[in-house]
């Protein structure tokens, strides 16, 4: 088995997804928030790019079934129920409706890898379940990073080194392309904190600047949730790892 890692999110040559396990990670904030409002009890998130583009697909839905939520600027929506903290997506909130999210970087990602086997969504929330799930499946593992505005995002970069180094724990023998290596060999240089990898990024620092630490905080908790999120046909869904589940806290 292979791990390779898409360091900056250019749409992937078509070659480099056939046959594939992609892992999304946007871990500032998005994949975290799908992850997040799917654990809380969400039926469903569908990431779309564009704000009108959330709207009419809200429309389309039953009324009292949907939420708009994401961000420009980190920022919520005009009109929008929710932004793009994970925080937002209480149970309360989202328990039974499907989420129609959008976000500058995230959901931007996930819909460019449509020739992929598979596609899951992971962050420091699920990764060991992720990186189980991926070696269950045993085929070749590609983790895309969101990245920030078409380039490298330091917390990015970080959080696919830990699933690299998940995966090595748990699948063997593990080839590892250079991107891998790279992205591992990162990882290990914040692995005692991987916050401090947030608060030396670009993105990290501008949500300190809004007020955002306890996003942060919450960003960088590990193993909170065995739920795996895999999307199929544009469509966000929970499902748990192989073996024994217990479940993280439910609000
Ligand atoms: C994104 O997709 O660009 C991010 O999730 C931005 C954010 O932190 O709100």
């Amino acid at each position: 088995m292979e791990a390779d890692v898409l360091l900056v999110p250019a749409p992937p040559d078509p070659e480099r997804l056939i046959g594939r396990l992609v892992i999304v990670l946007d871990i500032l904030r998005a994949t975290t928030t799908i992850v997040t409002a799917l654990m809380r009890g969400a039926r469903a998130v569908i990431p779309v790019v564009e704000v009108e583009e959330g709207r009419a697909v809200a429309a389309r839905l039953p009324p009292g079934t949907v939420l708009l939520g994401g961000e420009r600027g980190s920022l919520r929506i005009d009109g929008y129920d929710l932004g793009n903290s994970p925080r937002e997506y209480t149970a309360e909130m989202v328990r039974g409706r499907t989420i129609v999210l959008t976000t500058t970087n995230g959901t931007r990602m996930l819909r460019t890898l449509a020739g992929a086997a598979e596609i899951l969504v992971g962050c420091y929330l699920n990764l060991g379940a992720v990186a189980r799930t991926a070696a269950a499946g045993g085929r070749d593992v590609l983790v895309a990073c969101a990245g920030r505005l078409g380039g490298v995002a330091l917390e990015d970069v970080v959080g696919a080194g830990a699933v690299v180094a998940a995966l090595e724990e748990v699948a063997a023998p593990l080839s590892l392309t250079d991107a891998a290596r790279v992205a591992r060999e990162l990882y290990r240089e914040y692995a005692a904190d991987v916050g401090r990898s947030f608060r030396d990024s670009a993105h990290g620092q501008e949500l300190l600047r809004l007020g955002l630490a306890e996003d942060l905080a919450f960003c960088a908790t590990r193993d909170l949730t065995q739920i795996v999120p895999g999307c199929v046909d544009g469509v966000i869904r929970p499902a748990a790892p192989p073996g024994p589940v217990s479940e993280g806290p439910p609000a």
